[in-house]
């Protein structure tokens, strides 16, 4: 038996110096090491041996496992490092792949191009709620009970007396509310209104309210703010009118219109409403209208970025698709 062993070491040695190639070692793996391998096979040969051999045999072929093993496993080391593995390579030289970084939302971008103009202007920046009072919407801005604009079909009532503020007019009342004059405020935050939707009109889009009071300000002041502000926004060569209106906060009133292309078509866009604050609005917050006199505008931000980037459909803005928004 002890001399089956030796011939099956110098049997397996001479196989294992014979390995060439990868498939020759793998051959070699499952011909001795393997499951049903020759070494496995040789274990049957203790049922067989002499009792007086079969420690002596054990010992024997334990040992010939273990050095088996232990020389093929440094014959495939060497051939591996000989051959090293093909396939996919790591090259950790070549550039990686740029993440791809988020931005500011275009209308994010043009509000806060905006209050920087009107801060140069001497204008802070206000804000007050998007879920709002009847009272702040519309009583305090003189808009009485049975005004059309107060028919629920045109607003978005959450109960009998709160609904989504249609406008930012609403931050002119709380600014004076609370503040004595005289104020220079911008206000700019989203409104609501139950609008059909169109290239230039959505149910919630984004205003700039302007509200500056002091002693003898007039329909002078509110029209070189507004110019210098469209200049600044939309450059000297800029197409602006500013023609009567009406509002019942506003006394007088006026509409302010640019002119850009809509859907291939250009024409005058109506872009907000202004006009010198009327007493009666004064009166409801507390200054008196003898001392103080004012005015107000309320700008539709999306129509300033349509004008700005020559974005033609409003609806654009809201579809969050990234090709669109990553070219501003
Ligand atoms: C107002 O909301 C007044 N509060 C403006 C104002 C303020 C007048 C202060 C006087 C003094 P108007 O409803 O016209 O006005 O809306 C103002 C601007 O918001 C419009 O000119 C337009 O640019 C924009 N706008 C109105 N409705 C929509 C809409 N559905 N989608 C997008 N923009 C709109």
């Amino acid at each position: 038996m002890l001399q089956r062993l030796s011939q099956l070491r110098q049997e397996a040695e001479h196989a294992l110096q014979a390995v060439q190639d990868a498939d020759a070692l793998e051959r070699f793996r499952v011909t001795y090491l393997g499951s049903k391998g020759k070494l496995k096979g040789a274990m049957t040969w203790l049922k067989e041996a002499d009792p007086s051999q079969r420690r002596d045999l054990g010992q024997g072929l334990n040992q010939l496992k273990t050095e088996l093993q232990q020389a093929f496993e440094a014959k495939s080391g060497e051939h591996k490092s000989r051959h090293p593995a093909q396939g996919p390579r790591l090259d950790v030289t070549e550039p990686g792949l740029p993440p791809r970084l988020g931005r500011v939302h275009v209308i994010t971008q043009v509000m806060d191009e905006m209050v920087e103009v009107f801060g140069r202007m001497g204008f802070d920046v206000a804000e007050g709620p998007e879920l709002e009072d009847e009272h702040h919407n519309f009583h305090a801005l003189n808009i009485p009970p049975e005004h059309p604009a107060r028919d629920p079909l045109d607003n978005f009532y959450i109960d009998g007396e709160h609904l989504l503020r249609t406008q930012t007019s609403t931050v002119q009342i709380r600014v004076m509310e609370s503040t004595p004059p005289p104020v220079r405020i911008v206000a700019l935050g989203r409104v609501y209104r139950p609008d059909t939707h169109d290239a230039t009109h959505s149910s919630m889009f984004h205003q700039i309210e302007g509200l500056y009071v002091d002693r003898k300000v007039s329909m002078v002041d509110l029209k070189t703010t507004l110019l210098q502000f469209a200049h600044a926004m939309f450059g000297p060569e800029a197409e602006v009118r500013i023609r009567p209106s009406y509002f019942p906060f506003t006394e007088p009133s006026a509409e302010m219109d640019i002119r850009m292309t809509v859907r291939g078509r250009t024409e005058w866009v109506e872009l907000g409403g202004c006009g010198m604050v009327d007493p009666a609005v004064f009166e409801n917050v507390g200054y008196d209208p003898e001392q103080w006199s004012g005015f107000a505008f309320g700008l539709g931000i999306e129509r300033v970025a349509m004008r700005r980037f020559g974005i033609p459909d409003i609806r654009w803005l809201y579809e969050n698709d990234v090709r669109f928004l990553g070219q501003f």
